[in-house]
């Protein structure tokens, strides 16, 4: 089929690439002439392992292309996904501004049925109101004249994809959700996710866009509530790890995200749950677990902070040394990153901050300045006051921790994902400190 993606952040590219993969021939969208540029040159602007070589094969077989014009795009395809930011406002709402123009320049440009499907996280019923925005936009001879007018339909199509494993999460999907209100929408739907073998869920727009609310909230209340347990561990004397296994072998609790850290971060999680507390307290519901959620999340960085501060007790010109900056492994993302908070805390205190980071060091320099980014693990903790993991990179698990110690002014482990051994790294002679470990 002929599909268009508007917006190639993210989201776009990776559902853009995915589709060609499957068998579509694809257009991408941007309103930004540079990336356009650089996306032609076969040059992504993020690190997603498999993107890169995916887009630059389609590109080449003629199966994916890149352009500017909406305009372009809207009369040489048949199905039209809006996958354009949705940033918070101040307020925590969802900024649909983006969705807004693109639906009207969608509309202005319309020759024949098109199909628009948002593929973006926007808060219920914002579908309603797309298909609302096109039709008040339709170009007068098809507004005036009743006989003529052009067929359309909106329909909702969450992603649920990860970052860091989107290609892999697009091909081989838990569920595919499918909102519309017509078959032929349904129809067209399925036909463009038919390579894919996975459970389809159709329901309506507004519940469609409910299930990435629910889905999002419901993971990001998971970590909270297994931070909150880590909490508690710490202070009976408990270990948060042997909590976590125990009960995620209860298969209607599951082991995943149930690892207790520094708290979730990313594009998503964040402004999804705010959006989500923002929108139900507009419907007139006051989502409090939601909120506590928020809370907890918040309040994992301060102890965290506050752990450091107690066991190194002056901060002050302190040098510490940080394994990993990016808000998760396997992606250059400093978006909500929690490293973002503890370092600038740390360095209000008047310590020395060196870092090192296996992809996100170019993204995190402007998030973090001041901070020294070094080359490798060794020459970040060299005469360090103590370390701390941020960030959970496969590549971690090989350093050798009796060099470590050699380089290190204090050896002194903080570690925020309890990736580290604990018992290892103590036999070596470490000060080790995780989260709810039960051993303050
Ligand atoms: C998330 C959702 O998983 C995805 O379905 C949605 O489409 C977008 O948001 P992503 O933001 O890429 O994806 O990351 P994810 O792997 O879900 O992790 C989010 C955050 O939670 C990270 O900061 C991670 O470190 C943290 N996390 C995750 C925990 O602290 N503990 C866990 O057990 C799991």
């Amino acid at each position: 089929m002929n599909i268009s993606i508007v917006g190639s952040g993210y989201v776009g590219l990776v559902t853009g690439v995915c589709l060609a993969h499957i068998g579509h021939r694809i257009i991408c969208v941007d309103n930004d002439p540079e990336k356009i540029k650089r996306l032609k040159r076969g040059e992504i602007p993020i690190f997603e392992p498999e993107l890169e070589g995916l887009l630059k094969r389609y590109f080449k077989l003629k199966k994916l292309s890149f352009t500017v014009s909406i305009k372009e795009a809207t009369q040489k395809t048949d199905v039209i996904f809006i996958a354009v930011g949705t940033p918070s406002k101040k307020n925590g709402d969802a900024d649909l501004t983006f969705v807004e123009n693109v639906a009207r320049e969608i509309a202005v440009n319309m020759n024949s049925y098109k199909l628009v499907v948002e593929k973006s996280t926007v808060p219920t019923a914002t579908g309603m109101r797309v298909q609302r925005t096109i039709a008040l936009n339709l170009p007068k001879k098809f507004q005036s004249n009743k006989k003529k007018t052009i067929a359309f339909d909106v329909a909702s199509n969450p992603e649920f994809l990860r970052e860091g494993s989107a290609v892999h999460d697009f091909m081989n999907p838990d569920r595919i959700v499918i909102g519309v209100e017509s078959k032929k929408a349904e129809d067209l739907l399925r036909e463009i996710y038919k390579p894919l073998k996975a459970p389809i869920v159709v329901t309506n727009i507004n519940s469609a866009e409910m299930i990435k609310h629910a889905s999002n909230s419901f993971l990001a209340t998971k970590i909270s509530f297994i931070n909150a347990i880590a909490q508690v561990c710490d202070r009976v004397g408990a270990d948060v790890l042997k909590v976590a296994e125990g009960m995620g072998f209860d298969k209607r609790i599951g082991r995943n995200f149930l690892d207790a850290g520094i708290g979730y971060g990313g594009s998503c999680f964040p402004k999804d749950v705010d959006a989500f507390i923002s929108l139900s307290e507009r419907s007139g519901y006051d989502f409090a677990l939601l909120k506590a959620v928020r809370n907890i999340n918040e309040h994992q960085k301060r102890s965290f902070v506050r752990l450091i501060e107690d066991k190194l007790w002056i901060i002050k010109n302190k040098t510490i040394g940080i394994l990993g900056v990016a808000f998760k492994p396997n992606t250059d993302d400093m978006r909500n990153a929690p490293s973002i908070d503890i370092i600038q805390h740390l360095q209000s205190e008047g310590a020395t901050i060196k870092a090192y980071d296996p992809q996100a060091v170019e993204k995190a320099k402007p998030c973090l300045p001041g901070v020294q980014f070094c080359k490798d693990v060794f020459s970040t903790v060299s005469d360090c006051d103590c370390l701390l993991l941020l960030t959970q990179w496969d590549e971690f698990k090989k350093v050798d921790f009796k060099k470590v110690k050699q380089v290190m002014r204090q050896t002194i482990i903080f570690d925020g994902r309890n990736f580290f051994e604990k018992e290892k790294l103590e036999a070596l002679g470490f000060e080790y400190f995780g989260i709810g470990r039960g051993k303050l």
